[in-house]
């Protein structure tokens, strides 16, 4: 075991955090990371070593670690106070980051947020704004998306198997439909050479098949990623949602949009639903919103919402250092989505490039900084290798690169917003020589 762990220190804690911690996800012999500080896109483990860090803590900390602003905002609200509950309370920063998260959105009017701790919790207030203010109970969600792990969120959820093994019965009334996945959909449709007819297929899948069997007057909401984020950073056809919303909108659906992981300017605009010209009703948030501080919630249009008094809240939602930070991320965003596009533009010619040279590499897709390579057999077909991928995992990992996977045989390739061209190439030429490795 842990025959890739170099460092004393680093076995130590391996091996007591197996003993005493019940939540591990990862396999150990993939990516045995002890961290121990980090600077911008670096991090350091225990025994001293350095890593080009591009899971950036799994798409959280867009500003890169130890960002010093973040340090500065989050020691001034310490010294001033930790904790006020914005529940039964008021507070400059609650009214502060509302305000602007709320004039954030695309499609302006009248936004209102409420805070959560999590990605999960926001997708289960999302799923209460909907029940209620709808009064339906059915809800549609997608195959490969990925909500959460609380009851109500894994129900939507539908990205591995192994995350609902053991906890049935989730909530009821969720209907699952196939995403339109250009690569990989269960039509077998080339959907890069054949987008329109993708498009056809998933939303006559939903018309003719889910309708058909269940009332769609019944169904309070749809629930989407604009990017499927874990299920493998499957980016849909661009004209999709277009088609999606115009049937959520012919029954009185309302469309909640989980930008939990594509928010918050990974993929170059400030919501990734922005790259398809379409309106959410809901925005759910998290992950890099606080940029390590945990904090997430959802924007909703104002003329729905939580109407009498206690219906919902949440001791800590809108933590006031969380939001300290908040305050600094939604400042800072803004002025690196020019970088977002130019180094995600010349990521993605590089992983393409890659892709050219090594058969492994079935598909390379993204936008900005949300990118993924699919690990397949050799032979141009489509059959994931899983096992090959995490050996590829463990290769760039062995080279001080860090990178996590996503769906079922990628790698997903998300640096902090503000990386450099430099810093692209040097990580891109770790996985290189990685890929070398593996397929030698
Ligand atoms: C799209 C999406 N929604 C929700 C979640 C759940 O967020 P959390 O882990 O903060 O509960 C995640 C986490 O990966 C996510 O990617």
């Amino acid at each position: 075991m842990v025959n890739l762990v170099e460092g004393e220190k680093s076995r130590e804690i391996i091996r007591r955090s197996r003993e005493f911690m019940d939540i591990l996800t990862q396999d150990v012999d993939v990516l045995p990371m002890v961290a121990d500080r980090g600077e911008g896109v670096y991090v350091w483990d225990v025994d001293g070593k350095k890593y080009i860090d591009f899971s950036s803590g799994f798409a959280v900390v867009s500003l890169g670690h130890s960002n010093p602003k973040v340090i500065e905002a989050i020691e001034k609200q310490a010294r001033k106070l930790v904790h006020f509950p914005l529940a039964d309370f008021y507070h400059e920063l609650g009214a502060s980051v509302a305000e602007k998260l709320s004039k954030s959105c695309p499609g302006g009017g009248n936004k209102k947020v409420v805070f959560t701790n999590s990605g999960a919790e926001a997708n289960e207030v999302a799923i209460k704004l909907a029940r209620s203010s709808t009064k339906r109970g059915r809800i549609l969600a997608f195959y490969g998306g990925f909500h959460g792990r609380t009851m109500g969120s894994l129900s939507l959820t539908a990205s591995k198997s192994v995350q609902q093994l053991g906890f049935f019965p989730t909530m009821p009334g969720v209907i699952h439909a196939p995403f339109p996945n250009p690569f990989r959909n269960v039509w077998n449709i080339d959907g890069y050479e054949d987008p329109e007819e993708l498009i056809n297929r998933a939303i006559s899948f939903i018309e003719d098949v889910i309708f058909k069997a269940y009332p769609p007057e019944e169904f309070a909401a749809v629930f989407i990623e604009p990017i499927q984020g874990e299920g493998g950073y499957v980016v849909p056809p661009r004209g999709f949602f277009h088609e999606l919303f115009k049937i959520a909108r012919k029954y009185g659906i309302l469309i909640m949009d989980d930008e939990v992981q594509m928010g918050i300017g990974r993929t170059g605009k400030m919501w990734a639903i922005e790259n398809y010209s379409v309106y959410p009703d809901s925005i759910q948030f998290g992950k890099a919103i606080a940029n390590g501080i945990p904090l997430g919630g959802v924007i909703h249009r104002g003329d729905f919402g939580f109407v009498t008094l206690g219906q919902h809240s949440s001791t800590f939602g809108g933590n006031l250092i969380a939001l300290s930070v908040a305050e600094v991320v939604l400042e800072e965003t803004p002025k690196l989505l020019p970088n977002v596009e130019r180094v995600g533009m010349h990521l993605g010619r590089r992983l393409s490039e890659l892709m050219e040279e090594f058969e492994i590499i079935g598909d390379s897709r993204g936008i900005g900084l949300a990118r993924a390579i699919e690990i397949v057999k050799p032979g141009k077909g489509k059959t994931p290798d899983p096992k090959k991928r995490d050996e590829l995992l463990r290769e760039c990992f062995k080279r001080g690169l860090l990178l996590i996977g996503c769906g079922e045989s990628s790698v997903r390739i998300i640096p902090p917003l503000n990386v450099e061209i430099a810093t692209v190439d040097r990580a891109v030429d770790i996985l290189m020589e990685a890929l070398n490795t593996v397929t030698e």
